[in-house]
This record gives C-alpha cells, sequence and structure tokens, in this order.
C-alpha cells in the first residue's frame, strides 16, 4: 500500500530516494519523508502531501548529505496522515530511523508494554512501535536485535531500517508485505516495489517471508528465520518502467482485478481472532436501531444494494438503499434510531458527503465504510470501519468493490451476533463461510481464464441485459455498470421476475442476457427467465456455482465460480463479470484506466 526505498552507494542519497519515491508516486499515498545517515547521526525530514513538498523542504534543510538513507510514501492506517505520522519514524535515542509498509496487529500491546518502561512516543502509527522495539532491544549487534523485535510483531511488514552506529548499512526484513534487495554496480537498494529502483539496476533478489538482510556498498547479505546466511540468486528484470508500475499488467485495472483476494485477506485477517469477528473499531448499540439506512454512489451504491439484503436477512432490521443524490434532498423521515451507513471508496464524492451530512442533521447515527484513512467522510461520520484495499488507481473500481462487500458482510454477521440473532452453530458457520472468501477469490480468478475469449464474441454486441434475483441482482447492477464505464457498450441490468413485465419486448435473435444464477435458492426461478429471453432468440451467459451442472442445458455459454454461502456470493460472482468488462473494453480499444468522461471520484455535484 506505501512505497519503500532504500539506498547505499557513493552518491548522495538525497536525490536518489527523492527519485525512487517519485517513481512510487503512482501507488497512491498521502505523505513521504527521507532518513539519512549524516556525520552527525540520523537526519530526518518528513511532510504530508507529495513527494515535491518533501523535495522542496529538502531543499531548504541543511544537513543531509550522505550516501546511505530510507525513504517512504505512506498511505495511512493507522493515524491520519500529517507531518508526525509520516514515515520514517525514528527512535526515541536517535538511534533508529525505519520506514514500514504493512499493519502490525498488536502495536497496540506492545506499545503499552513500551510506554510502562518510559518511551515516549511520538506518533500514533504502528510503526513507531517497531523501532521503539527495536532501540529497547538493542545490544551492539543490529541485525540480531532486528531479528528479536521482528519475532515479537503479529501482522505484516516490509521494513527498512538505518542506525545511527553503523554507518554505509541498511537493515530489512519482510513478512507478507513485497520487499525487493536491487543489485547495482558499487551500490545497493531495498524498495517495495520494482519501478523504485529499475531506472538503477534490473538486477533484483526478492525477500522472503521471515528472511532479514543487510545492504552495504560491498554486498548484500541474507538471512533466514532463524538467522541462518543464505545464498539467493538475482533475477533479471525485463519490464521497462512504465510497466513496472502495474506490476507487469498491461492495466491497473487487470493489477487490480487480481490483486483482490490479497485486499480481501488484508482487510478481513485483523478482524477475525479466535474464530470471531472483531469490530474493535465499532461502538454501536445494535439494539438502539429500528432501521437502517444505506447510501452511496455508483459502485459503492451497488455494494449498498448486496449489503441490504446480507444485513436485513441477518439482523432482521429493516434496511434500505438509496443513492445519495437522490436521498440527500429527500428529506427523508430519519431519527435517532436510524443508523446511517454511508459507504465511499476515496472517503471524498461530494453526493455522499451530503447524504451523510443529512443523516447526522436529523440525529441518525453514522457508519462509514472507506478506502482512506483520514478522508472526509471518515472524519466526518460517527464511526468508520476501512477496506484496507490499498490504493486502487483505476478509475473503475474492482477491489475497493469486494472489500467493501466483505465490510458489510463482516459487520452483518457481528451486528446480528451482538442481536442475538445468531446461535453459535450458525455464527460459526458464517464466520468459517467469510474466512474462505479470499482463497475463493483466487479460485474465480483461475476458473475465469477463458473470459478473454468470449469476450472476443461479445465485443461488438450493441446492448446487453444483466439478470438476476435478490443478491444476484444487486451483483448484475455492478457487472452492468463494469461494462458500460470501460467498454462504452450499453446494458442494463434488470430483476429477473420483472422482465417479463415489459421490458422482455426488447429481447431479440442475437440480445446478449447475462443471467447470475448464484443464489441457489431461486435457481429454478431464474432458470425459467432463462428458457423465457432464449425462446425469443438471446444469447445467455450465465454466471453460475461450479457445483450447479444443470445450467449446461440452459445456457449457451457459463462462467463458473466456486460454491459459497448465497450470502456471500456477491464477493465471489462479480469478479467474472469484471474479467468480461476488462477484455471487452480490450477488444473495443477503450482507455481502461481511465475510461472517457469519469472520474475516480467526484467531488463535485
Ligand atoms: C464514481 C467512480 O465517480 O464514483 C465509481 O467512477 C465510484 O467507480 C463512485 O463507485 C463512488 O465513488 P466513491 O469513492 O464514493 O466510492
Amino acid at each position: 500500500m506505501c512505497g519503500i526505498i532504500g539506498y547505499t552507494g557513493s552518491d548522495a542519497a538525497v536525490p536518489v530516494l527523492l527519485d525512487g519515491l517519485k517513481h512510487l508516486e503512482y501507488r497512491g499515498y498521502d505523505s513521504a519523508g527521507i532518513a539519512i545517515q549524516t556525520d552527525a547521526g540520523l537526519t530526518m525530514i518528513k511532510t504530508s502531501g507529495k513527494v515535491d513538498n518533501l523535495a522542496a523542504k529538502a531543499a531548504v534543510t541543511e544537513g543531509l548529505e550522505g550516501v546511505c538513507g530510507i525513504g517512504h510514501t505512506r498511505w495511512a492506517t493507522h493515524g491520519t496522515p500529517n507531518d508526525i505520522n509520516a514515515h520514517p519514524h525514528m527512535s526515541a535515542d536517535g538511534r533508529f530511523a525505519i520506514v514500514h509498509n504493512g499493519i502490525i496487529e498488536n502495536y497496540l500491546e506492545l506499545k503499552k508494554d513500551l510506554e510502562k518502561k518510559g518511551i515516549v512516543f511520538a506518533s500514533e502509527t504502528d510503526t513507531e512501535v517497531i523501532v521503539q522495539l527495536l532501540a529497547y532491544y538493542y545490544d551492539g549487534d543490529v541485525r540480531r536485535s532486528l531479528m528479536r523485535t521482528i519475532r515479537r510483531l503479529e501482522g505484516s511488514y516490509a521494513i527498512a531500517v538505518l542506525c545511527a552506529e553503523d554507518p554505509g548499512t541498511v537493515y530489512a526484513a519482510r513478512m507478507s508485505s513485497p520487499l525487493i534487495v536491487g543489485l547495482g554496480s558499487g551500490e545497493n537498494f531495498f524498495a517495495s516495489d520494482i519501478t523504485a529502483l529499475i531506472q538503477h539496476t534490473k538486477d533484483v533478489i526478492d525477500l522472503e517471508d521471515g528472511e532479514t538482510a543487510e545492504i552495504r556498498v560491498s554486498g548484500v547479505r541474507i538471512f533466514d528465520r532463524y538467522g541462518a546466511e543464505t545464498k539467493r540468486e538475482p533475477r533479471h528484470i525485463l519490464w521497462d518502467i512504465a510497466a513496472a508500475e502495474k506490476g507487469g499488467y498491461p492495466h491497473f485495472m487487470l493489477k487490480e482485478i487480481m490483486e483482490q483476494p490479497q485486499a480481501l485477506q488484508a482487510t478481513l485477517e485483523p478482524r477475525i481472532k479466535n474464530g470471531r469477528i472483531h469490530l474493535d473499531e465499532v461502538e454501536l448499540d445494535m439494539a438502539k436501531f429500528n432501521r437502517i439506512l444505506i447510501t452511496a454512489c455508483g459502485s459503492a451504491y451497488h455494494a449498498g444494494c448486496v449489503g441490504r439484503l446480507v444485513i436485513e436477512s441477518l439482523c432482521r432490521i429493516p434496511v434500505e438503499v438509496e443513492v445519495a443524490s437522490e436521498f440527500r434532498y429527500r428529506n427523508a423521515v430519519i431519527d435517532e434510531k436510524t443508523l446511517v451507513i454511508v459507504i465511499s471508496q476515496s472517503g471524498e464524492t461530494a453526493d455522499t458527503i451530503a447524504a451523510l451530512k443529512e443523516g447526522k442533521e436529523k440525529g441518525a447515527s453514522t457508519l462509514a465504510i472507506c478506502n482512506v484513512v483520514g478522508s472526509s467522510i471518515a472524519k466526518l461520520a460517527d464511526q468508520v470501519i476501512y477496506t484496507w484495499a490499498g490504493p486502487e488507481i483505476a478509475v473503475a473500481t474492482t477491489k475497493g468493490y469486494v472489500t467493501q462487500l466483505i465490510v458489510l458482510d463482516l459487520f452483518a454477521v457481528w451486528a446480528a451476533e451482538k442481536l442475538g440473532r445468531l446461535d453459535e452453530k450458525t455464527y460459526g458457520k458464517l464466520v468459517k463461510e467469510i474466512r474462505a472468501l479470499p482463497s475463493k477469490a483466487q479460485r474465480a480468478l483461475d476458473l475465469s481464464s477463458g473470459v478473454g475469449r468470449l469476450a472476443k464474441s461479445y465485443h461488438e454486441k450493441s446492448s446487453l441485459f444483466f439478470i438476476g434475483r435478490n443478491l444476484d441482482y444487486a451483483v448484475a447492477m455492478e457487472g452492468s455498470l463494469k461494462l458500460k464505464e470501460i467498454s462504452y457498450l450499453h446494458s442494463e441490468a434488470y430483476a429477473a421476475g420483472e422482465l417479463k413485465h415489459g421490458t422482455i419486448a426488447l429481447i431479440e435473435p442475437g440480445r446478449l442476457v447475462v443471467a447470475l444464477c448464484c443464489c441457489e435458492r431461486l435457481y429454478e426461478k431464474t432458470a425459467s427467465n432463462i428458457e423465457q429471453v432464449k425462446a425469443r432468440g438471446a444469447d445467455v451467459l450465465a454466471v453460475a456455482p461450479e457445483s450447479n451442472r444443470k445450467i449446461y442445458g440452459e445456457a449457451d455459454h457459463v462462467l463458473q465460480v466456486p460454491d459459497t454461502a448465497d450470502l456471500f456470493e456477491p464477493v465471489i460472482e462479480i469478479i467474472p463479470l469484471q474479467l468480461l468488462a476488462y477484455y471487452v473494453a480490450l477488444e473495443n480499444g477503450c482507455d481502461i484506466d481511465k475510461p472517457k468522461n469519469l472520474a475516480k471520484s467526484v467531488t463535485v455535484e
């Protein structure tokens, strides 16, 4: 989610680090900083905002001369984006500086221990706990102290460390967050992402989980989780810089579709412990609400359409969902017994902000589901649950949408349990099903490998229908929008049971109908809708669970998805539809990452 660069060589470190951070800007961030080893010890500058702000600060800061340093661009997860929470972080004794990607799940417990020992913290971040712990364990051997430190950490980290007493050396450690070594000539690098160093070297070594490493001008040493030195052969990167920013994918959208299992896992992991859901960030007495209203825009609204059905089904509280641009002008009848849930990837959509304000003014409690820490919506809502999808660059949201769904699923089960609506057995089963979603998302990607071929025969269709019932209809809305917004093909999502009341007049030979058939309890009903449109000459592409063999007798083509509980199927069944939209747009030569007329976040009305 963030960017790391470490350098040791014979050139001035500041320009190398700033240039590396510039190449990491595409990843999205909200603050940046560097630390340099100088003759006078470690010097650090950092700032909220862009790398250009940091460069301007460096230009007027004395004492940054040095040939070894670390740099970071931060996408805030703990602590708002400001100068203090920006990385690097320094130990209280000034001996160590650190930059970190990832989430330390037990940071509060470690922080309390260290505060009891008299250590004073400067920031709200989980990262500062690592560097203070390292200073506390320091016994003169940096790498040994670093190994002792990381053994206390739970969660994910890619870290780079400077020690004032060890000039010319950068130390690193990696667990569940990428970190690579770049092998230069007379200089060596660490980075979280190839783009930060590819202009210097294309020979890299990927650190593996549990490994620590140290780089010097003289070379690189890598140690396994037990401290034994290991030899690793470098690999040679064949990409150019533009391709490297997309991780080798041709578009950010495809990269982000493929990242969905990891994004789901990152969003889920810290919130399920010992088989129970923990939404520590939420303090809501669910018993006080007699209705819930979900409001959002675009794909976030479609996530709300799914969330409405899941929450109402489990919590037995009436749930409505409405586009923010309508809700804000409706003078809705809501009060202190209403919970208003706003969903927003960017946290800056003007209509959604206005709807949130409307809810607050009418006395409702407000909960935001948001992907950007410290965004306007996150700050305005009474409570916020973050999706940890990481920065989403493509305008058409994919990992942002599915992580909204999984947060809604978590919230629904958590709230239903609080309301006493679930017996232990049902609760345990639901939690187990949610835990399996990241791996099922990966299987859905694997099963969708043939979508590109289908897109070749569909990309010239003049208009399509996406039909479904209940949760399938909610997902049909998102599938239809994905196709429209990146391939510019007109399509319409329609409640399958409603088609016969008029719109079926538009079905004619060759009309493509995408039928979502993942809500198994309603399959027979949707199957009859498929028969109705087939009888009028439609081509039918079905999306169905792997276990459904009957669908092959009904539809012309089938996109299979893994079986999962009906309630959570939307997280999975959207995946082939995202890929269908992507490959149709590719066939049509569209600007997939930046579709015409669209913005990643519409911050104006
Ligand atoms: C639109 C985006 O502008 O805003 C959509 O193109 C998005 O992808 C919608 O779903 C809502 O944005 P957000 O950031 O509030 O979820």
